[in-house]
C-alpha cells in the first residue's frame, strides 16, 4: 500500500476533451491529479486516449504518426483541448488540426509555438510499441532520443528543428546538382551541438537504465553505445568539445561529397545515428528476446522518467500502455515498486489492473469511443 504521501501533486491535467480524435466522436473526461486506470476491451481506445494526452502536453504523437492518421475517418480536423495545472495555476490548451492545413496550439487562448509546451510540461509514454526502440529501425531510436532530449532542453529542441530545415535545403540542392558546401558548414554546426546533447544524455541513460534493467530481469545488464555516423568512434575526451566534433564531422561530409552527389542524398550526420542496445553483452536487436525487449523499454522509459523529473523539478505525466500485460507478476511489482514520488498517471489495461494501483485510483472503464468511472 502506498501512503497518501507518496504522490506529489504538481502539473496534471485536470480536464480533457477531443473532438474527432482516432475513435473519439467527442469524449469529455475529468482525471484524478493521482492515478488513473483506463480499462476496456482491445481496440475501445485505450491506446488512442494517451495518445491524446500526449498530443495536449506537446503539441505531436509519441507514436511518429501523422497529424493526418490521427484525423477520425471522414472527417476533416481533430483537436484536443484541456486544462492543465501547475501548483496553483490553471492553464487552458488546445491543440487542433485541420486535414489540409497547419496545427494550431493555443495556450490560455494564445496562438502559440510547440516549443512553448516543451518549456512548460513534460509527460513520459510507455507502451508495447517500445520494443521497437530495442528492435526496430534506427528511425525509433532517434525520436526516442529527440522526444525525450527536447523535454530536458528547448535549446535541443531549436537544434534539431534547425538541423533538419538546413537538411532539407542540402537535400534540394542536391537533387538540382547545385553547390551545398555552405549547408554542410551550418550542418556540422548544429550537429555538433545535437551530438553533444544525445551522448550526454545517452551516458546518464545508460547508468540508470542499466540498473533499473537489472531489477526487472534478475541482474541482466543493459547497455547502451551512442554511434553518431558523422564520428568514426566518440573518444571519452572529445565528447563535449565542439569545436573537435565540428570539425570532424566536416571532415567526413568532404569525405563523402562525391557519394552524396551521385546517391543525391545525404548520408552522413544526426539524422543517421544509431544507439547500439547491449543486453547481457550481445546486441539486444539481433539478440534479444521479447521478453527482453519489453523488460529494457521499461527500464528506458522508467529512467527517462526520473531524469526528466530531476531535471524538471515536477514529475511529467506518466501514461502506462498495457505495460503489466506484457510483464510477469515479479517484473511488474518491481515496476511498482520503483514507482517514487509519482506525479499523475494513466494506466491503461485490457486485463485487470494490478489491485495495488487500482485500489487508490480512478476507474475508468472505456467502450467503443465512451468513458465512463466506475467504481
Ligand atoms: N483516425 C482514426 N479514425 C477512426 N478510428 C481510428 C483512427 N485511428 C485508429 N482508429 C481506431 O481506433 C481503434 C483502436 O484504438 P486503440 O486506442 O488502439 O485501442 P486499445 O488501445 O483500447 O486496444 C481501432 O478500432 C482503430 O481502427
Ligand atoms: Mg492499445
Amino acid at each position: 500500500m502506498f501512503a497518501s504521501a507518496f504522490f506529489i501533486y504538481t502539473m496534471h491535467l485536470s480536464s480533457l476533451k477531443l473532438t474527432s480524435f482516432r475513435n473519439f466522436e467527442t469524449l469529455k473526461l475529468t482525471p484524478s491529479a493521482g492515478i488513473n486506470v483506463l480499462h476496456g476491451k482491445n481496440g475501445s481506445g485505450k491506446s488512442n486516449l494517451l495518445e491524446a494526452i500526449f498530443v495536449l502536453c506537446l503539441g505531436r504523437s509519441q507514436r511518429g504518426n501523422k497529424d493526418s492518421d490521427i484525423i477520425k475517418h471522414e472527417q476533416e480536423s481533430y483537436r484536443v483541448e484541456g486544462t492543465m495545472h501547475d501548483d496553483d495555476r490553471s492553464i487552458d490548451l488546445a491543440v487542433a488540426v485541420m486535414r489540409r492545413g497547419r496545427k494550431q496550439i493555443t495556450i490560455n487562448g494564445v496562438k502559440s509555438k510547440a516549443s512553448e509546451l516543451y518549456e512548460k510540461f513534460s509527460v513520459v509514454a510507455a507502451g508495447p510499441e517500445d520494443s521497437e526502440i530495442l528492435a526496430g529501425p534506427p528511425s525509433v531510436r532517434r525520436l526516442f532520443l529527440d522526444l525525450y532530449i527536447s523535454q530536458q532542453s528547448t535549446k535541443y529542441l531549436e537544434n534539431i528543428t534547425k538541423y533538419s530545415r538546413i537538411l532539407s535545403q542540402k537535400n534540394a540542392a542536391l537533387k538540382e546538382n547545385i553547390e551545398f558546401d555552405s549547408f554542410n558548414f551550418l550542418l556540422a554546426e548544429t550537429g555538433a551541438k545535437i551530438i553533444i546533447a544525445r551522448q550526454l544524455f545517452l551516458e546518464t541513460l545508460n547508468k540508470s537504465a542499466g540498473s533499473f534493467y537489472s531489477k526487472f530481469s534478475k541482474n541482466g545488464q543493459l547497455d547502451i553505445k551512442y554511434k553518431p555516423s558523422a564520428l568514426e568512434e566518440i573518444e571519452s575526451e572529445i565528447k563535449v568539445d565542439e569545436s573537435r566534433i565540428k570539425e570532424q564531422f566536416e571532415a567526413k561530409l568532404k569525405q563523402v561529397k562525391e557519394r552524396e552527389m551521385i546517391l543525391k542524398s545525404s548520408v552522413v550526420g544526426p539524422h543517421r545515428d544509431e544507439i547500439e542496445f547491449m543486453i547481457n553483452s550481445f546486441p539486444a536487436r539481433t539478440h534479444g528476446s521479447q521478453g527482453e525487449w519489453r523488460s529494457a523499454a521499461i527500464a528506458l522509459k522508467l529512467s527517462v522518467y526520473q531524469l526528466l523529473k530531476e531535471k524538471r523539478g515536477f514529475a511529467p505525466i506518466l501514461l502506462l500502455d498495457e505495460i503489466f500485460a506484457e510483464l510477469d507478476e515479479n517484473r511488474s511489482a518491481a515496476v511498482i515498486d520503483s514507482f517514487n514520488d509519482l506525479g499523475q498517471l494513466f494506466l491503461t489495461t485490457a486485463l485487470e489492473p494490478p489491485v495495488r494501483l487500482a485500489e487508490q485510483a480512478l476507474n475508468l472503464k472505456i467502450d467503443s469511443g465512451q468513458i465512463e468511472a466506475v467504481k
